[in-house]
C-alpha cells in the first residue's frame, strides 16, 4: 500500500507535466498555423478557395494528414518536416481535427 502511494507520487508530477506540454503544444499548433499555413489554407483552415484545400472536416486518415505535413507536395505544399518536431505536428494535426466553423 506505501510502495503503491509513493508509485503515485512519483508518476503525478510527468503527468502533469506531458499535460502541460501538450496544452502548450496545442497553444504553438494555433500560432504555428497563423503565422505558416494560413495564408494558403484560407480562413484558418475552414474555407476552400485559397492555394491549398480546405482542411475542416478532412475525410483524410490521421496518417495522411501527418505525412502531406512532413512531406509536402512537390509544386503545391512545402515540407515541414525538418521545420517542426513530431510533437508540433501532432499538435497541428489535433488543430485540424478540432476545426469547427466561425461563428
Ligand atoms: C504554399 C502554400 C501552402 C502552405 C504554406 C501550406 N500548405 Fe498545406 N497544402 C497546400 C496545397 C496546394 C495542398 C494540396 C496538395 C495536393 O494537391 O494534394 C495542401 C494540402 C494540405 C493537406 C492535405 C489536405 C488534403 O485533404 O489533401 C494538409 C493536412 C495540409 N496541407 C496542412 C498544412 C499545414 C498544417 C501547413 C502549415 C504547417 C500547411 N499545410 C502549409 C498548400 C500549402
Amino acid at each position: 500500500m506505501k510502495l503503491l502511494a509513493m508509485m503515485l507520487l512519483l508518476l503525478a508530477p510527468a503527468a502533469a507535466l506531458a499535460d502541460e506540454s501538450a496544452a502548450q503544444a496545442d497553444k504553438d499548433a494555433i500560432n504555428i498555423f497563423n503565422s505558416t499555413c494560413g495564408w494558403c489554407h484560407q480562413g484558418n483552415g475552414r474555407v476552400a478557395g485559397g492555394i491549398g484545400p480546405k482542411l475542416m472536416d478532412s475525410q483524410r486518415s490521421d496518417e495522411f494528414i501527418v505525412n502531406r505535413i512532413k512531406n509536402g507536395k512537390e509544386g503545391a505544399m512545402p515540407a515541414f518536416g525538418a521545420q517542426f518536431n513530431d510533437a508540433q505536428i501532432q499538435a497541428l494535426l489535433r488543430y485540424i481535427r478540432n476545426l469547427k466553423p466561425e461563428k
